[in-house]
């Protein structure tokens, strides 16, 4: 092997090394990693296991809010969220059949709810309105019509 060569690729994986280990760093140091796919849950009994078995918006601390919450073709329960402004709200979420998504326009709330798995994003809500409460994975027929809406007051 030619002298450049083998420096070329001494260089190319101590490049690789420092990628893996920023990476490294942020996924379990910073715990930036993707925060879905932790939790599983049986998709045919989600209406019997808990927290899905009330879904609903709760109160659980000082401004802070849950919502737990159910995707369905072509659905989202509850729908017509009212959370006061300001406040941190965690959406819990799984789908009750097939593959969703869950978008709120303005804001960095964009996910994907797939049956199977607990979906969990925290969004602070500081400016009030009317939110649209979209699904973008298509879903079947009536996915143009799964929509909500949170207000902001
Ligand atoms: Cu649900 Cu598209």
């Amino acid at each position: 092997m030619g002298k450049l060569e083998e420096t070329w690729m001494i260089v190319s994986v101590i490049i690789l090394v420092i990628f893996m280990a920023i990476v490294g760093y942020q996924t379990f140091a910073l715990g930036m990693g993707p925060p879905s796919n932790k939790d599983i849950i049986d998709p045919q009994k989600v209406d019997e296991q808990a927290p899905f078995d009330e879904p609903g918006v709760f109160e659980v601390g000082e401004n802070k809010y849950e919502v737990v919450m159910t995707l369905e073709t072509f659905a989202f329960n509850p729908g017509d969220i009212e959370v006061p402004v300001g406040a941190e709200v965690e959406f819990i979420m799984t789908s009750k059949d097939v593959s969703h998504g869950i978008q709120i326009p303005g804001t960095n709330l964009n996910a994907m709810v797939l049956p199977g798995h607990i979906q969990r994003i925290t969004q602070v809500f500081n400016e009030p309105g009317e939110y649209l409460i979209l699904c973008n994975e298509y879903c079947g027929i009536g996915h143009q019509a799964m929509f909500t809406k949170i207000t902001v007051k």
